[in-house]
């Protein structure tokens, strides 16, 4: 079962995530982070950067891979998630820019830049700590349900739930969110060594619940998580709203054995 942590707010989930950090950093220097982008793990990142001021870490070896990219939108353009990773996390965190990687979105490389993709993840020794949002239709990166739960990381279509979901980043107008993506695939989200999924709010309710209670279907991408050795949901109490079992997760996290970690 993953390990389901049902936090009051986005802070207290984002302190959660940016101590798993910490402590993981304090072991390799060389941490290798997975990043997501959109409005969830913004807290996180902000509690990351904090505490690699406060405590005057060294992020200077810290390498990171974004989840996914848009094609069609220049990586310049201020919502592609170039863009959007290097204002909301290299730059408050202080990251090393040139450690950090975003999938090639453009038409030439694109037949290829998966596969480039999956082998620099694994030329850097797999991802320690792969931070996540999820959908509302249940995606992890932008694997929209139907996706296999052993792929890679390659081209897609992106959902119309999806499009309208982000079209607020694009001045409200879904007729400007493109229509493709490359992302990471559910396999190669699963390889990463820790996944720490975020969700907030009602609309993730339904959704959090089909990943953590549900069957293993490629209909709700993220309850893939349910076979990954370590995998941890942080979810506020509107999403945690769904879930069956949602005492007893706060019963295990409350009797969770002190030498054991997040
Ligand atoms: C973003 C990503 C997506 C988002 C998801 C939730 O890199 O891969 O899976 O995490 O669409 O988006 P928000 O956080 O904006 O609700």
């Amino acid at each position: 079962m993953a390990e389901v942590l049902i936090v009051k707010s986005q802070e207290e989930a984002g302190e959660i995530y940016a101590r798993a950090v910490v402590t993981a950093l304090a072991r390799n220097p060389q941490l290798v982070l997975g990043l997501a982008t959109g409005s969830t793990p913004h807290a996180a990142y902000q509690a990351l950067a904090r505490r690699v001021k406060e405590d005057n870490l060294d992020v200077s070896r810290v390498q990171g891979f974004a989840l996914d990219e848009y094609v069609g939108l220049d990586p310049e353009h201020p919502e592609s998630y170039h863009s959007v990773i290097f204002r909301e996390v290299v730059e408050p965190v202080g990251l090393n820019p040139d450690l950090i990687h975003v999938p090639h979105s453009d038409i030439d490389t694109l037949p290829h830049a998966g596969a480039d993709y999956d082998a620099a993840i694994e030329a850097a020794c797999g991802v320690d700590i792969q931070i996540l949002g999820i959908g509302t239709d249940g995606h992890i990166g932008f694997n929209e349900p139907g996706s296999s739960l052993a792929s890679p990381t390659r081209m897609k279509t992106l959902a119309e739930q999806t499009r309208l979901d982000n079209a607020r980043f694009f001045n409200n107008d879904v007729n400007q969110v493109p229509m493709h993506c490359i992302t990471q695939g559910v396999g190669t989200i699963m390889k990463a060594k820790h996944l720490v999924l975020l969700a907030f709010g009602k609309s993730k309710a339904q959704a959090v619940a089909a990943s953590i209670e549900g069957p293993i279907t490629a209909m709700c991408p993220a309850s893939a998580l349910q076979m990954h050795p370590h995998a941890t949901f942080i979810v506020d109490e509107a999403a945690a709203s769904e879930l069956k079992q949602a005492e007893y997760y706060q019963w295990v996290a409350r009797h969770k054995p002190q030498w054991q970690e997040l």
